[in-house]
Order: structure tokens, then C-alpha cells, then sequence
């Protein structure tokens, strides 16, 4: 594919244009659940972390925004950059649609550095078939962009395009390096409507030519593999995905879509040997799209996407919508993966107030914060000495009695997170599995203006969730319900993250 033949303009008025919609919504932006710790847009609406890299001595995250809406509308890269994953600034914003085959979307992608010290960026130009919606499909195409200062980039135009044109769904490249030569994967909905994986190689990072389907959903329900991702770890291959389809199943899938992965093992020129079920990445309401990325340390590290999936979304009318997660550490833990925040993230911690250990009876409360629109809190439960059926903590707890309960369930042997008293947002619960026999429960719970992230035995179950308080002082209140007997709190720890923002306040 000659990508010279590709026609591009100059994008600079488009960016300036996005931009200018980014500021009117930050400048009339209400706070009230603006995250303080996580990344999100100055304002309007983002979804997948894009283009994670460690490039020329800083990390970069890029996104995808919306620059005229707080709902999902035609696609921009947005931009921020770390020297050392803890603060944050923002830069330009990086991509608008600019030529033919993105002119509906310059969609998701990731982020290489090449042989001669160039940013590379892969991602999807997107346009819809009718050229309005997405009602007779997508033509999808896979793009590069290229960069020499990691801020400005160069549009080259189609390097992948979609070879079949009954195929509706084609996107989400992640490209890495194999040996000498380069690999991409990226998702597929094939023409019978099933959602694959697709590999393709290539030894100049422009001409491409495809490997295989590295990885076929078994479920015949799954019609799209959406923002795959492959790495190894240890002496095993993640393959992860984001699946559309995916039904509901007790505790499991409870989200609209839901993003996890498999390890198996993989041999280049080979077929990818799948060692374990399916896990979800986080057992939270709100989790999609996560990418990965290798930091210069040789860690893996993962960002995923607070989706919001489910109406009402109140943020919509704050003049922001979405958020990502906390950067998590990946390690392997057997059959599944350990996920855990940077430790760096402690580095933000002020004000650590120590509160255990502490024993209550049944039917109990104690309250131990008054106001608090950050916490990183961390609680040990000794559940061997423990009867009551339910000990947890009210976060975000409002004086018109409106919190999120997150808490051991004794009757589930789950850790649940627990929205049903909250006036703002979707309701629901959900819940992570506990090994009980294990005899005590590590809990570590970052709370933010708008969210909850709970952690479970050091980062093997997550959850994360929206939560949005309502008015007033937002209290942390340590509760336990039923049973008979007490619970056994041995340890009990809460500190106040500082902002992530550079210039805010720091
Ligand atoms: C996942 C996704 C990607 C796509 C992007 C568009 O959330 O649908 O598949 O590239 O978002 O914004």
C-alpha cells in the first residue's frame, strides 16, 4: 500500500476548533464528581486510553474524546503526559478527523517507538457505511500517524485496509515488537458475525500482511472483539479483549459490555494456545477498553476506561463525562492476573490517620471521617475471629443518608460494592469472590470525587465503579450488620491523595 497516495490535509484547524469545544465545557464545568486522581478530559466526553507509551523521558496517555459533547460523538485523540506516572499535564490535543477515511472518527489505537527514535501511532479511520450511523455498518481502515516530539503528528495515511466488505467491524490496532519485525492485532467481526482477533506482521512498519486469527471467541453470542490487546508476562501470552455480546451469568458479564482475557502460550509464526477460562479485568460497574503498555522498568502496566454504560449518567450534565482508572500493575498469579495501582500512586497519600485495630460488636458504626472527596484507605479484616455477616464501610456518605457500601458479604464469601442508596447514577450492586478459608481480607478502597476502586488481597479481584454523592459533606463510616458475634478489623488506615493535576494546587 503506497501511503503517499493517501490524501491528507492539515488538521490544525480542526484542532483548534476541538479545543476551543474542550474549554467551554471546562469553563462552565461543575466539579461536584470531577476526579481529582484519575484522567479525564478538561471537558466533554472520553472513552478508551489510547497510545500508552514511555516516550523521549515522559509517559503519555492519549484518549478518546469528544470535544462538542459530554456523550459519545465523532472521535479526537486527546492528550496528557507524566514525567513519573504520578502528576500530570495536559497537552495539545493530538488527532481530529482530517482526511476521507476517518472523516467519522479517528478511533481507538496504541503506540510504538521506532527503530529511528519516531512516535508511531496505530489506529482506526473510521466512517459509516450510510453516512450517518451505524445502522448498515462501519468501514473501518487502519491508520499510522507519526511523531518526532511526541505532541504534533503527521498523518501517513491507511496502512491496513479492511479486506472484505462484509465485514462491518474492523478496528482497535495494538502493534508491538517481535524480534525484528512488527506485529499488530486488532478486532474483527467476521462475515458471519463472529468476533475474532487478527494478526498481522510487518518488517518496515508500513507495509503490513495478515498472520492469522490469532484468537476466535468461542461464543457464538460475541460478535466483536473490541480493543484487543497481546503481551507476555512471565513465560505465558495475555490475550485480552473487550467483547459486545457477551449475556449476563450469575455473578459474571453483568455489564452492558465487558473487558477481560485469557493467558495461554504463543510462539511467533504459531497459533496462540489457550491455558485458562475467560477472566474479567475488573469486576466493577464501570470498566471497559483497557490497554496496556511496558513501562522503561520492564513493568506492565494497564489503564482501563470508567465506562459508564448505563443511564442515568449525571456527569453528562457537568459538562464532563468519563474517566480512567488508576494506572494498575500487572503480574501473573496463577491462572489469573494480579492488578494492582502503581505504587507510586502512594506518593500522593497525605494526612495518613491510623484507626485500628478496632473490634465492634454486631449492628454497629463508627464514624471516621467527616468530610472526604479523596481517600486511599486501607483495611484488614481478620475474618477467622469475625461472625457479623456484614462488615464494610459507607463512602461517600451524605447527610441525607445517600452513600456507596462497600463490604465483606459473609452469605456471598464476596466482597460487594454497593450503590442502592445513592440518589445519582445507576444503582446495583456488585461483588468479587473471596477465599474465606484464607482467614483474613485485605482490602485497599481509592476513593475520588465521582468514584471507587476497591481492591481485594492485593489487586487479585477489582472493582471499579461510579459513585456520585450527593450534596454535602461526604463521610466515611465503618459499619457492620448481623450475625452474631463481632468483626475483627486488625488493621485500619486512611489517607488523603493529593490531585494528580499538575499546577493545581500541588
Ligand atoms: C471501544 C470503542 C472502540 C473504538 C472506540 C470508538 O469503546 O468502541 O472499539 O475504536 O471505542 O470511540
Amino acid at each position: 500500500m503506497n501511503i503517499e497516495s493517501m490524501p491528507t490535509y492539515d488538521q490544525s484547524e480542526q484542532l483548534a476548533k476541538a479545543t476551543a469545544g474542550v474549554a467551554a465545557f471546562a469553563a462552565k464545568r461543575n466539579d461536584r464528581w470531577y476526579p481529582l486522581d484519575h484522567i479525564a478530559s478538561d471537558g466533554g466526553w472520553i472513552n478508551d486510553p489510547n497510545g500508552l507509551c514511555y516516550f523521549k523521558g515522559r509517559y503519555h496517555a492519549f484518549y478518546q474524546l469528544h470535544p462538542y459533547g459530554t456523550q459519545w460523538g465523532p472521535m479526537h485523540w486527546g492528550h496528557v503526559s507524566s514525567a513519573d506516572l504520578v502528576t500530570w499535564r495536559r497537552e495539545p490535543l493530538a488527532m481530529a478527523p482530517s482526511f476521507e477515511a476517518e472523516k467519522d472518527g479517528v478511533f481507538s489505537g496504541s503506540a510504538v517507538v521506532s527503530d529511528d527514535g519516531k512516535l508511531v501511532i496505530y489506529y482506526t479511520g473510521h466512517r459509516w457505511r450510510n453516512g450517518v450511523n451505524e445502522d448498515e455498518g462501519n468501514l473501518q481502515e487502519q491508520c499510522m500517524a507519526v511523531s518526532d516530539d511526541g505532541v504534533h503528528f503527521e498523518k501517513k495515511g491507511v496502512v491496513v485496509p479492511c479486506p472484505d466488505d462484509r465485514i462491518l467491524h474492523f478496528r482497535d490496532p495494538k502493534v508491538w515488537k517481535q524480534g525484528d519485525e512488527w506485529r499488530m492485532v486488532f478486532g474483527v467481526s467476521t462475515p458471519e458475525h463472529k468476533g475474532e482477533i487478527w494478526m498481522y506482521r510487518s518488517d518496515d512498519m508500513v507495509n503490513w500482511t495478515f498472520d492469522r486469527p490469532i484468537y476466535r471467541h468461542p461464543d457464538p453470542d460475541v460478535f466483536m472483539l473490541e480493543c484487543p490487546d497481546m503481551f507476555p508476562l512471565g513465560d505465558k501470552w495475555v490475550i485480552c479483549y473487550s467483547a459486545m455480546g457477551l449475556e449476563p451469568k450469575g455473578f459474571q458479564a453483568r455489564n452492558h459490555n465487558n473487558a477481560g482475557y485469557v493467558i495461554g502460550s504463543w510462539e511467533p509464526g504459531g497459533d496462540f494456545h489457550q491455558e485458562t477460562d475467560f477472566h474479567l479485568w475488573d469486576d466493577g460497574h464501570n470498566y471497559y477498553a483497557p490497554q496496556t503498555f511496558q513501562a522503561p522498568d520492564g513493568r506492565r502496566l494497564v489503564f482501563g476506561w470508567m465506562a459508564p454504560f448505563t443511564q442515568p449518567i449525571p456527569m453528562e450534565d457537568d459538562g464532563w463525562c468519563g474517566q480512567f482508572t488508576l494506572p494498575r500493575e500487572v503480574t501473573l498469579a496463577e491462572d489469573h492476573l494480579r492488578t494492582r495501582p502503581i505504587r507510586e500512586f502512594a506518593e500522593l497519600d497525605k494526612d495518613k490517620r491510623d484507626f485500628g485495630p478496632i473490634e465492634l460488636g454486631v449492628n454497629e458504626s463508627r464514624d471516621l471521617v467527616s468530610d472526604a472527596l479523596t481517600a486511599d484507605i486501607q483495611m484488614d479484616i481478620d475474618l477467622s475471629s469475625s461472625q457479623a455477616e456484614r462488615i464494610g464501610l459507607e463512602l461517600h456518605r451524605t447527610p441525607n443518608g445517600d452513600h456507596t457500601l462497600v463490604c465483606y458479604d459473609d452469605q456471598l464469601e464476596r466482597v460487594v460494592i454497593d450503590r442502592h442508596c445513592n440518589t445519582y447514577g445507576d444503582r446495583g450492586y456488585r461483588t468479587a469472590p473471596v477465599d474465606k478459608s484464607a482467614g483474613s481480607l485485605k482490602l485497599r478502597i481509592i476513593v475520588d470525587r465521582g468514584s471507587i476502586e476497591v481492591y481485594v488481597n492485593d489487586g487479585l479481584e477489582v472493582m471499579s465503579s461510579y459513585s456520585f454523592p450527593a450534596d454535602g459533606p461526604r463521610a466515611i463510616r465503618l459499619i457492620t450488620e448481623s450475625g452474631e458475634g463481632k468483626a475483627m478489623i486488625t488493621s485500619l488506615s486512611i489517607a488523603t491523595p493529593d490531585t494528580i493535576w499538575e499546577g493545581t494546587g500541588r
